[in-house]
């Protein structure tokens, strides 16, 4: 191993324990041989703050494909929703008393911006709504519960602070239909096998006839999406070099982030879109909390994130090994991005 321990006297216990799985996170990325840092690092308030930027660039057509899908079919997948528990449970549409809503539960809600759409959608066909963001940025979730409050009354707010990665869900029980939202291509920021272990940790606080729609990114031409992870404003690169600077902040790391350069590459044969936080020079960097010192290479690089793209096989094959069992897939004219509905396989 190409790590050595800092002197005793370095505070090692000086951590508060709520940063501990950063600890841990932070300690097996770096020591490893080809580094890597995990995605949901990204998103302290700084990180959420420029994300929702991100979702607003020109060159990043992800989150105003999956609007526009929302806004044409959000009444169709509510209906489908409840056909779906229809089919499973022999239920009808909830009673007047309220028994039989629909709820929606949300992995990853951030500030819920699209969910609004279905929320709204979900109020039309039976007035109030459950919902139930998860999140691990609580400035994220905060934002959204006060956006919702205001524009969307009928909406009874339940919000979780959470990591859907690292920690079992638990979810409260119901007496009718959840849809479940994991949207925003969040699950292509995840390897095939962790992406299974998310659906199935999903899956099982489901029952059958509740449903899960999915928003998946899809294989397009590559100048397309290198643009939307390496914009013009250079929002992505202050994105991705957050993450240093968070270390810097909660474990006391010694990251100089003007010597870190933003990469992203499509990598056809793995269909994802790789981030990397390149060392312009050869250095060490002290994270004396973790007594380590890193050593970089010049031109190495910290593995920060992939982005998967998706094809409708792909979408199906997932979901089956989740759980998972899809009913209607929808899309935009260009094809650019899917959102796709499956039920909970018997
Ligand atoms: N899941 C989305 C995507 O992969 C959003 C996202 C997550 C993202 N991490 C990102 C976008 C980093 C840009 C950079 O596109």
């Amino acid at each position: 191993m190409s790590t050595f321990s800092a002197p005793p006297e370095t505070p090692a216990t000086a951590l508060a324990p709520a940063n501990s799985a950063i600890a841990a996170a932070v300690r097996e990325g770096l020591t490893a041989p080809r580094k890597s840092l995990p995605a949901w690092l990204f998103y302290d308030a700084e990180g959420s703050r420029l994300f929702e930027q991100i979702t607003l660039l020109p060159e990043y057509y992800l989150t105003r494909t999956e609007r526009a899908i929302f806004q044409a079919e959000a009444d169709r997948i509510i209906a489908a929703a409840f056909q779906s528990w229809h089919q499973a449970t022999g239920d009808g549409q909830p009673t007047p008393d309220g028994a039989g809503r629909l709820r929606l539960l949300e992995l990853g809600a951030g500030t819920a911006t699209k969910t609004g759409i279905l929320l709204a959608a979900a109020v039309r066909a039976q007035g109030e709504t459950e919902y139930l963001p998860i999140d691990v940025s609580e400035s994220a979730i905060a934002e959204a519960c006060l956006t919702l409050t205001e524009t969307l009354p009928q909406v009874n707010l339940q919000p979780q602070v959470a990591n859907y990665v690292t920690d079992d869900l638990a979810i409260a029980l119901h007496d009718g239909p959840t849809l479940a939202l994991y949207i925003g291509s969040s699950i292509g920021n995840f390897g095939h096998d962790e992406a299974v272990a998310i659906l199935r940790n999903l899956r099982a606080q489901l029952r059958p006839g509740d449903t899960l729609l999915l928003g998946t990114d899809l294989v397009k031409d590559t100048a397309i999406l290198e643009a939307a992870y390496c914009d013009a404003d250079r929002v992505t690169e202050a994105f991705n070099l957050n993450m240093l600077r968070r270390l810097n902040r909660e474990l006391g790391a010694g990251f100089d982030l003007s010597t870190f350069r933003h990469v992203a590459r499509y990598n056809r044969e793995a269909s994802r879109i790789e981030m990397h936080l390149r060392s312009t020079r050869t250095q060490q960097v002290s994270i004396p909390s973790l007594n380590l010192s890193i050593p970089f290479q010049a031109g190495e690089s910290i593995h920060t994130e992939n982005s998967y793209k998706f094809t409708p096989d792909s979408i199906r094959h997932l979901l089956r090994e989740g759980g998972f069992a899809v009913t209607h897939t929808y899309t935009d004219p260009q094809n650019y991005f899917a959102v796709t509905l499956a039920t909970v396989a018997a």
